[in-house]
């Protein structure tokens, strides 16, 4: 039997010129190793979290990053900003290949990749000055120092929305949106190209979300920045996102321009999820039909002892049997619990 899913993906990556395109990823492999034993730590398995993905981010647009909770999305990003090695694959970012560089040939790079992540609060050390956080990255790469650094995080601080009066408050004297706007301002500090969103404003009320979203535009045109923008929520894809990335079990099931996806998604996962999400409009809501997937099945394991093996192969069996979405074989594993 065919497998829906497999006949459903357009995971290719899509056509940019080689000059509009600021990060290009191939076919990107990352496994985690699965261990066990006492003393000794044996490696018995392995988690495939991304599995042979590939994507396009021209420059100066948002790639937006859906899927459903442990799709891989945040593996993909720490591989893309070069924070773990990858398994297999190669990450292009502005021409250059900078896979699994040493710390330092990737230390020029990290200036010009920066990430903004969900929690603002476990992301700032809670007894540090908000200045010397924002301050952080002209210091370890030696841009500015003394009063220029203080004018310079000030000017930040003025530009993300913040008080520049604040410099000397702590972390926990700032609401969570304006934690947020200090992990911006931080984001910001060496002017990178691209910007890694992961679930920036998930923790955030939906009015802060808004004012977060709307700076992080504002911050995009005047700048000219790039954003991998990862979200649960598919109405924050659809309003920050040229085009949108669908994952699912560590692969790439739909991808392509924003629009398109939105009116006739094509993957059978990517019409279960816009069918969950929310209609403002009650005619919508109620015209609209909601598709509920089966339970998942578990991911394929290398472990020799893992329960879930057994389990996995009779429910693949079932899955095949079915014609639903889930019926896709697994490629990915989770660790044996
Ligand atoms: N350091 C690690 N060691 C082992 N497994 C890991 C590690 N990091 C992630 N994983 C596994 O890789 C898979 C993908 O995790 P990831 O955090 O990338 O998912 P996600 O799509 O970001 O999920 P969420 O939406 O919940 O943030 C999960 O099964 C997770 O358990
Ligand atoms: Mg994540």
């Amino acid at each position: 039997m065919s497998d829906p899913l497999a006949s459903a993906g357009t995971a290719s990556t899509p056509a940019v010129a080689a000059g509009d395109e600021l990060v290009r990823v191939e076919n990107l492999v990352k496994h985690f190793p699965v261990r066990a034993g006492g003393l000794v730590r044996r490696t018995v398995g392995q988690v495939h979290a991304v599995d042979d993905v590939s994507l396009s981010i021209p420059r100066g647009q948002t790639l937006g990053l859906v899927g459903e909770t442990g799709s891989g999305k945040s593996t993909l990003a720490r591989c893309v900003a070069g924070l773990i090695p990858v398994t297999s694959g190669r990450v292009i970012f502005d021409g250059r290949d900078i896979t699994n560089l040493s710390r330092g040939a990737m230390r020029p790079i990290r200036r010009e990749v920066q990430m903004i992540f969900q929690d603002p609060y476990s992301s700032l050390n809670p007894r540090r000055r908000v200045g010397a956080i924002i301050g952080d990255p002209f210091a370890i790469h030696k841009t500015a120092t003394g009063g220029e650094r203080k004018r310079q995080v000030q000017e930040l601080m003025e530009r993300v929305g913040l008080n520049p009066e604040h410099f000397n408050r702590f972390p926990a004297e700032f609401s969570g949106g304006q934690r947020q706007r200090i992990g911006v301002a931080r984001a910001l500090a060496l002017r990178p190209k691209l910007i890694i969103c992961d679930e920036p404003v998930s923790a955030l009320d939906v009015s802060i979300q808004a004012q977060v979203l709307n700076l992080l535009a504002d911050l995009q045109r005047d700048y000219g920045l790039t954003y991998l923008f990862i979200a649960h929520d598919l109405e924050v894809v659809r309003h920050v996102s040229d085009s949108v990335a669908v994952m699912y079990l560590g692969r790439i099931g739909e991808s392509g321009p924003r629009d398109p996806i939105y009116a006739s998604p094509r993957h059978p996962y990517t019409v279960a999820l816009l069918s969950a999400a929310p209609a403002a409009d009650p005619d919508t809501a109620a015209a609209r039909q909601r598709i509920i997937l089966p339970a998942t099945c578990p991911r394929r394991s290398t472990h020799p002892q893992d329960a879930g093996s057994t389990r996995a192969a009779r429910k693949r069996k079932r899955c095949a049997a079915s014609k639903s979405p889930s019926s896709r074989p697994r490629q990915a594993t989770r660790p044996p619990t």
